[in-house]
């Protein structure tokens, strides 16, 4: 197969829902340009609203009018996060710093999915937080004046070290936070493009107190790596050819895909040379390589984490042996995606076996047959979906329509490209 042209992915989905949240809480009008525009998103702007903030329906080229950071109020109905974890445990930490009550519900999957993590340390700051006992969805926070906070976060989480800043800037307090391992900083960038003081040193990001308004920002929300790997993956296991993926952001917290891709041995291509809105971006260029298995673990992992279940379905088509450990986080995210990635590649002949954080896959040149079940899970519907592209390969996915999370052009991208 040959896999040849162009590609702009859409807009990152964390940047997507920073930009909005963050124009919600500013002073000014504030104007995003290519927001993604997908259900997750969706939810975010639903929620502000419902806390009476002005979103106008997601459009490549919106503006909104900050309602301030103590602006919003409290909701009359629950704060329907549809399947968006980001949106949820962000909001949390936004909702904890107000004198305002929220219910937080979702759907089945987000449902399940732990909420204690951002409910201790919101808690340790002075909010009250309410979880039915398996500490998952519906979430009910009590805002209000809050206190100084310095923690030591036991997973190596993005969305809990933004809900703690968030909290701490609209609540006005000073907060330190350690965590076990770098995670995606584009809070960080965001809020210090904006006017706040928040620095990282190391693994501890230190966020001032005293501040009673952020600035309106201009976003341009660039290509979403955790998109572009797909087509990255695809032109990797191509034949021949070499595919250019247009201005994707290549924070380093982001990355880890695309470096895991060239040490199997695909040849890839990216810069850090221009910076747009306080992000890197770059086009990458993918040319194949012949695949060998590769060992992954520790720092690396969360700058790949929503990758992974497509490295292990890369794997499959790799010589010799791909284990990756240090990925525990996996089971909590949209599905299980140990359990479910490594049911699917059985199930379509893949020699894929479960490891408690992580997971083992043995390459072969078989041609893999069979149906999946996504759970609903959009990065496992894609990422067999790319599998299922290969010749020789037949994979019959239960649910399409799930890709509508992060990526809602996605089969007709990839019709586009893999019918080049
Ligand atoms: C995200 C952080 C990650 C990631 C998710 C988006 C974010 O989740 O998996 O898709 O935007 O902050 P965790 O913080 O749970 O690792």
């Amino acid at each position: 197969m040959i896999v040849a042209g162009r590609l702009r992915v859409p807009g990152d989905k964390s940047i997507s829902h920073r930009a909005l949240m963050l124009a919600a809480l500013g002073d000014g009008t504030s104007r995003i340009t290519r927001i993604l525009e997908s259900d997750d998103v969706r939810s975010t702007a639903s929620v502000l609203r419902r806390l009476g903030a002005d979103i106008p329906a997601l459009a490549a080229d919106m503006t909104v009018t900050g309602v301030g950071l103590r602006g919003l109020r409290a909701p009359t109905e629950s704060l329907d996060c549809g399947n968006s974890g980001t949106t949820t445990r962000l909001m949390a930490g936004v909702v904890a710093a107000l004198p305002v009550t929220a219910q937080f519900v979702g759907d089945a999957s987000l449902s399940r999915r732990p909420m204690r993590r951002v409910a201790k340390p919101l808690t340790a700051m002075g909010a009250r937080v309410d979880l039915p006992p398996h500490g998952g969805l519906p979430m009910t926070i009590y805002g209000g004046a809050l206190k100084d906070l310095d923690w030591e976060s036991e997973v190596a989480s993005a969305q809990v070290k933004s809900a703690i800043l968030l909290a701490g800037v609209v609540g006005g307090v000073r907060v330190t936070i350690d965590e076990p391992a770098p995670t995606r900083d584009h809070t960080e960038r965001m809020l210090g493009a904006r006017g706040v003081d928040v620095v990282r040193r190391g693994t501890r990001i230190e966020l001032a107190p005293a501040h009673r308004c952020i600035a309106a920002a201009d976003t341009i929300v660039p290509g979403d790596p955790s998109s572009a790997a797909f087509f990255a993956a695809l032109a990797a296991l191509a034949d021949d050819g070499e595919i250019t993926l247009e201005d994707v952001c290549v924070n380093e917290t982001r990355t880890g895909f695309f470096d895991t891709l060239r040490g199997m041995g695909a040849e890839v291509e990216f810069r850090r040379d221009r910076l747009s809105g306080g992000e890197w971006i770059s086009p990458i260029v993918v040319k194949p390589g012949a695949l060998r298995g590769i060992h992954i673990g520790g720092e690396i992992v969360p700058s790949m984490i929503d990758e992974l279940p497509l490295l292990a379905c890369v794997a499959t088509r790799a010589e010799g042996d791909t284990v990756i450990t240090g990925a525990a986080e996996l089971r909590v995210k949209e599905s299980d995606r140990i359990a479910a990635v490594v049911a699917n590649l059985r199930a379509v002949g893949a020699d894929a076996s479960e490891l408690e954080d992580g997971m083992r896959i043995v390459g072969s040149r078989s041609p893999l047959r069979g149906s999946i079940q996504t759970h609903g899970d959009h990065r496992l519907a894609m990422s067999f979906g790319i599998l299922g592209a290969l010749p020789g390969n037949q994979i019959h996915i239960d649910d399409r329509e799930c890709v509508a999370v992060s990526y809602p052009s996605f089969w007709s991208d990839l019709a586009a490209i893999a019918g080049s």
